[in-house]
């Protein structure tokens, strides 16, 4: 308690004018915007339909449009650059990978993708499901397959579609993501980057028949600009990743020497927002409930 009021105090006391930042950056010998100032980065970060937000899965309506995806060229290897950006690490797609169905306009093709996780393996995820808050969260960026710049995506209200996964904590080691987290300690400096062997999406991403069930709503990037233009998709089905794999991404650095992470924004108001769920996810329950309502039945015409 005494450290948030200190914590508190600190970031009044010493906030300026400065870039964006998290929490977790902030000194008072380097004066940054955390995300509660980042209105002085980006005023579009002040915006109504901002995120990450927290999903109350009780008000989340049921869409039939939100059928299973087609995903193409997710399978396909690719020799990527895995780099520190000073906020995140990101890996860049340099092949034709295109996602479509899910009640999305058009075919979106992968453009890079990037994390969001905890200090040393504790909550890191940028949205909250009933305000539980995993490990690490995936964000594939991807934009509508006409535009070759993703800052020109980035003016149509749904240029961009992100894909986003969680992370859960598992005794055993994901070695599919070996590729990955062996490559971040070639890259604890914000600015350096590394080549990885081949990998493809697909081996980052839970297997195709658990990708039916999940939330879509409209948003925004999560850092600044934050702008509104992302048509957000959160799968129910969670990786797989042991607390070294986890912790291992705290190796990263951010500009000012701190071990990088907490690199998350908190959920953002919904402003009247509705979130949908997918037909899949609902099936099963909405199965349970006819046999419930057909026992019911049963149990009343008999008391009759
Ligand atoms: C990787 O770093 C090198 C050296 O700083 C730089 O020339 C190159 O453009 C970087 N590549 C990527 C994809 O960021
Ligand atoms: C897929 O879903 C099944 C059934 O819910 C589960 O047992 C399995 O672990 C899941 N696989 C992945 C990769 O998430
Ligand atoms: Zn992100």
């Amino acid at each position: 308690m005494q450290h948030l009021v200190l914590l508190a105090s600190l970031v009044s006391l010493c906030s300026g004018s400065g870039d964006w930042c998290y929490p977790s950056q902030f000194t008072c010998e380097h004066h940054c915007n955390t995300p509660e100032m980042w209105s002085h980065t980006s005023t579009v970060c002040a915006g109504k339909f901002q995120s990450p937000v927290n999903v109350v899965t009780r008000k989340t309506l049921l869409d039939q449009r939100l059928t299973p995806f087609q995903f193409s060229n997710y399978q396909q290897t690719f020799r990527g650059t895995v780099k520190n950006n000073g906020h995140s690490v990101q890996v860049g797609v340099n092949h034709l990978a295109t996602v479509m169905g899910g009640d999305l306009v058009t075919g979106y093709k992968a453009v890079q993708l990037h994390l969001h996780w905890g200090q040393n393996g504790g909550p890191g995820s940028e949205h909250t499901i009933d305000g539980e808050q995993y490990p690490m969260e995936l964000h594939i960026v991807h934009m509508k397959q006409q535009y070759s710049d993703l800052s020109v995506a980035l003016s149509d209200p749904s240029g961009v579609a992100v894909l986003g996964f969680f992370y859960e904590e598992s005794r055993s080691t994901n070695r599919k993501y070996d590729s990955i987290v062996n490559a971040l300690r070639s890259i604890t400096h914000p600015n350096s980057n590394t080549s990885l062997p081949p990998i493809s999406l697909e081996q980052l991403i839970p297997s195709r028949q658990n990708l039916t069930s999940y939330y879509r709503y409209q948003g925004s990037l999560t850092t600044p600009g934050c702008t509104e233009s992302v048509i957000w998709t959160l799968f129910h089905s969670t990786i797989p990743l042991s607390k070294e794999q986890l912790q291992a991404f705290s190796d990263l650095r951010f500009h000012n020497g701190k071990p990088m992470g907490g690199n998350f924004r908190p959920p953002q108001p919904l402003n009247g927002r509705l979130v949908y769920h997918s037909g899949a996810a609902s099936v099963l329950a909405s199965a349970a409930l006819l046999w419930a309502a057909a026992g019911l039945t049963l149990g009343l015409s008999r008391a009759n």
